[in-house]
This record gives C-alpha cells, sequence and structure tokens, in this order.
C-alpha cells in the first residue's frame, strides 16, 4: 500500500478538448491507490474561496464516478468529453491582487501535489505562484494554439486541427456552388500554427500566419488577388483563404475581424486599380467578378470531444504526471520529445518562453513564445504544395 496522498488539478486559461481526459487519468490512477483528488475550481479562484471560507477543502474531491449522467451511472463521460469539469477561468484579471488568499488557499488544501493543466500565459502566472508559496507543482501543457516551448504536442491541439480541417472541407462545397472566395478566419492568438495545419489539411489555397505575413499591407492583397486570378484562369472559380486571427491590419493592429478587414481591403484594391486602369495589376481584371463570404470559426476548435489523439496524449500526460508525483519529482512540465512522453523542468520551459517572447518584441514581432518555425518542413510542404503563404516565395507572384 503506497502512502497516502492528497493530489489537487486545476486547469487554467482557455479549454481546449482532452481537459477532461486528463483529469480521468488522474482520478484513475489515484482512486487505484486510494488518493485524493480535489477539482480546483475556476483556475486559481477555487483558493480563494478556501480562504475566505465560502467552500470547505471537502467540497472539492472528487472521485472516478462524480460525473455520472443521470440514468447512466458508471459512465466513463470524462475520457472523451470536451470542456473541463472543474471549470477553466476565474475572474483572473480582478482578482490578481488576490495573490495572498491563493497562496493561503493552497495551504489550507494541504495538498501533497498540484497538477496545473494550462497553456503559455497560465503557466507562467501559476509558475509564479508556486515559486512564492513553495507549491509542488506538476504542469501539463494544453492549447489550440500550440504556443508552449520545447513540447512537440500539447494537448487540444490536434483536435482544434480536425475541427477547423472539416470546417475547410464543408465550406469547399458551398464555395464550389457559388464560385465563391471563402475566407475562414481561425484563432490561435499571435501563433499561425492551428491556421498553417489545418489550411493544407483541409485543402486552403492561400494560408495567412502572422509568422510570415504579420500585416495585411498592399504586396500582401496583391499576392493573394494573383493567386485568385491563377487559380480561377487555370482549373476553377472557387478559392479557400485561411487566415489565422493573429495576423494585423495595415497599421500593425489587431482588428476584431481580420477575414472581414481582408475581404474589404482586396475589394477596395481591385476597384482602385482598376479605376488607375491598371486592370491587370493585381492579376484580376475588371469583368471578373469575385464573390467573397467571411467565416469566422471562432471557439468552435475548444468545443468538440477530444480526438482519439488528444485522448491518448491526455492519458498519458496525466499519467506521467502522476508517476513523477509518486518519485516526487516537483516543478516539473510534462512533455512530448522524440515522439514520446517525457518531462523536464518547468523553469527550463519557463525561461525559453520568456526568451523567445523578449526576442520576438525585441524584433518589433508579437510576443509568442512558440511560433511557427518559417524554415520548417511544414511551411515548406505548404510551398512544396502551390500554397499561397503570402510571402515573396513560391506559390506567389510577387
Ligand atoms: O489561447 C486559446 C485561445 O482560444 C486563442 O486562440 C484565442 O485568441 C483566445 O484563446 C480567445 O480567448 P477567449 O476565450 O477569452 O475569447
Amino acid at each position: 500500500m503506497t502512502e497516502q496522498k492528497r493530489i489537487g488539478i486545476l486547469t487554467s486559461g482557455g479549454d481546449c478538448p482532452g481537459l477532461n481526459a486528463v483529469i480521468h487519468a488522474v482520478l484513475k490512477y489515484s482512486s487505484d491507490r486510494g488518493w485524493n483528488v480535489y477539482g480546483i475550481p475556476n483556475g486559481t479562484d477555487g483558493f480563494i474561496d478556501i480562504a475566505n471560507g465560502i467552500c470547505l477543502p471537502e467540497d472539492f474531491e472528487i472521485g472516478e464516478h462524480t460525473f455520472d449522467l443521470p440514468g447512466q451511472k458508471g459512465m466513463n463521460v470524462l475520457l472523451f468529453l470536451s470542456g473541463s469539469v472543474v471549470g477553466c477561468r476565474g475572474k483572473k484579471k480582478e482578482r490578481l491582487g488576490e495573490r495572498e488568499k491563493i497562496l493561503e488557499g493552497y495551504q489550507q488544501l494541504n495538498l501533497d501535489a498540484l497538477i496545473v493543466v494550462g497553456g503559455d500565459g497560465s503557466l507562467e502566472i501559476i509558475n509564479d505562484l508556486a515559486e512564492q508559496g513553495n507549491w509542488k507543482l506538476i504542469a501539463i501543457p494544453k492549447t489550440i494554439d500550440k504556443d508552449v516551448p520545447l513540447t512537440e504536442r500539447v494537448v487540444g491541439f490536434d483536435t482544434a486541427v480536425d475541427i477547423v480541417t472539416n470546417a475547410l472541407y464543408n465550406l469547399t462545397f458551398t464555395a464550389a456552388s457559388h464560385d465563391r472566395v471563402m475566407i475562414v478566419q481561425v484563432m490561435g492568438r499571435d501563433a499561425g500554427h492551428l491556421a498553417l495545419h489545418a489550411g493544407i489539411a483541409g485543402g486552403a489555397d492561400v494560408i495567412l500566419i502572422p509568422e510570415l505575413t504579420p500585416q495585411v499591407n498592399e504586396e500582401l492583397l496583391n499576392r493573394i488577388c494573383h493567386k485568385i486570378a491563377q487559380i480561377r484562369s487555370q482549373k476553377r472559380k472557387f478559392v479557400l483563404v485561411v487566415v489565422a486571427e493573429g495576423v494585423k491590419n495595415a497599421a500593425g493592429e489587431k482588428e476584431e475581424n481580420i477575414g472581414n478587414y481582408i475581404q474589404e481591403k482586396i475589394s477596395e484594391y481591385r476597384s482602385h486599380h482598376s479605376d488607375c486602369h491598371q486592370p491587370s495589376f493585381c492579376g484580376l481584371t475588371e469583368e471578373d467578378e469575385i464573390e467573397m463570404r467571411v467565416t469566422v470559426l471562432g471557439h468552435l476548435p475548444r468545443s468538440s470531444p477530444p480526438s482519439s489523439l488528444d485522448r491518448l496524449l491526455a492519458v498519458q500526460f496525466g499519467v506521467k504526471a502522476m508517476d513523477l508525483i509518486a518519485e516526487e519529482q516537483f516543478n516539473q512540465i510534462v512533455v512530448w520529445e522524440n515522439g514520446n512522453v517525457s518531462s523536464k523542468p518547468l523553469s527550463e520551459v519557463m525561461e525559453k518562453m520568456q526568451q523567445e517572447k523578449q526576442r520576438r518584441e525585441a524584433a518589433g514581432e508579437a510576443p509568442c513564445a512558440s511560433p511557427v518555425d518559417p524554415d520548417g518542413f511544414l511551411v515548406h510542404t505548404a510551398r512544396a504544395l502551390g500554397l499561397c503563404l503570402g510571402d515573396p516565395a513560391k506559390g506567389c507572384i510577387s
């Protein structure tokens, strides 16, 4: 019989598919050993509630079958439910001043270890608290943005890619039926991983990501128009354009809806060049009717049952986190490295995040901790397939 332990689990930042599968693995591992698991509600807010006496530690205790559905007892719903049964985001901004309360609540729970499933922003905040409060922390990376460095995979990304890929597939038929240019805006914060992966898998013609086209300028519009003209002259009339939300407007500012902005700018750009009697400048003549429509996928990629790959990743990450706790190896982050589950000191990843953000900020770029590698094989693949990435390279006429 192993020593009794009290394990806390907290999901923080934006939700993504696979969070509950991590919780499932943690619960299963614990129940087999007789350990207790405490699901901290709504990120660090749960600690504040404990400190304020609103909740008792035992209120947070969760077991393997806590989430039975009415009439369907014993179902392992956690493995395939999206979202997070413990909630993700507390009122972080307003409550940042309540740092002492968070530390106090943690103490009151008297945990042997805390597992935090988070993305780059939330891991930074929690790591800071953990250092101050001497927490025994294990981090598990999750995010649809894939912007956590030093891990090849993160929970949630595979499902998000599937959702966007399927959306592109579904949009292809309405685009084809109406000969339209479909502009599809996808999340990803300041990284273009989701747009790039799904754009390639979903058969996009143009993929715009902040790492290659940080802002929409005239050259970019010119290249997009040329690509549209090239496709329309050769084989088909419909065109799929994917744009990552991190791409900025001409002034280098974030747009509420960058897809709509691009649509407007393409229209303006075309009519301007037609008015100037330079109809072929952008590759499209005045007679070329282009009808455009914009779809913003928004939060959809975050909220669907996890793919089998994400479930497998989530349960392996959960088990690895528990193994680390059993071995009393703390302040580690579980990672995927060289095709396998592994771990490394959380401080290494934190350092890498800060370095990369500082490097990018100094270069006037968006502060992304793990951007798409412009020289990576995926970018090379996109170019080799003739996709337009908006920059002056193969696939675009510059
Ligand atoms: O970090 C995940 C993410 O979905 C980003 O892709 C997106 O920019 C952001 O969160 C949206 O946040 P919120 O759910 O607060 O609107």
